[in-house]
């Protein structure tokens, strides 16, 4: 297992790292990640955005390359909802990061003031049911996916 795993905010300058580090999922990994074919464009231009446009975006690196991310993205047609998503290299898994990047984006989200995220993933992701069992009680069948919903306490600061 991981110690406690320090995560880093991705920023413009981790592009290109980003990149790599999603490029080297294979492509059935890519298709639970991105619930689609990705070619390596996508994965790019993906990355390039995730670390530019302001998302809260956790990266977790070993010896200079990132070996797992995490993202949160403001859902656009629903106030206050944040989706999540994941990628842990295959060499890095079952090590508890998927567990530590879900706390810290929970956290992450209620500092913001989202009043709740989401975690979409297909039926067949079995780690990743597995991992959101662990933070929600609420899962339901959305579209071909599954839905767990994770409420947050509002954060309130002193004074
Ligand atoms: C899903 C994913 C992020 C999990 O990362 P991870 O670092 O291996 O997860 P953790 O080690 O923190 O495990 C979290 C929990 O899931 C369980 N788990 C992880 N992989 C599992 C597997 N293959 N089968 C069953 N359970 C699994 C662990 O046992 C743990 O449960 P526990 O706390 O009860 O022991 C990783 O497999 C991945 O990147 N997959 C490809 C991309 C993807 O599916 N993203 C999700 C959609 S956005």
């Amino acid at each position: 297992m991981i110690g406690r795993a320090h995560f880093f905010r991705l920023t413009p300058g981790d592009a290109d790292r980003y990149a790599d580090h999603l490029l080297r999922l294979d492509e059935d990994d890519r298709r639970l990640r991105f619930f689609r074919d990705a070619p390596e464009f996508m994965i790019v231009m993906h990355a390039g955005a995730a670390a530019c446009d302001g998302r809260v975006a956790f990266g977790w690196e070993e010896g200079g390359e990132i070996r797992a991310a995490g993202e949160l993205v403001a859902d656009s047609a629903r106030a206050g909802v944040g989706e999540l998503a994941f990628s842990v290299e295959k060499d890095w898994r079952r090590r508890g990061l998927g567990a530590a990047l879900m706390q810290a984006l929970i956290e992450a989200g209620a500092r913001a003031g989202f009043a709740r995220v989401e975690l979409e993933f297909l039926p067949e992701n079995h780690a990743m049911a597995a991992l959101a069992r662990g933070f929600s009680d609420e899962v339901v069948a959305r579209d071909g996916r599954l839905a767990a919903t994770v409420a947050l306490k509002p954060v309130v600061s002193p004074g």
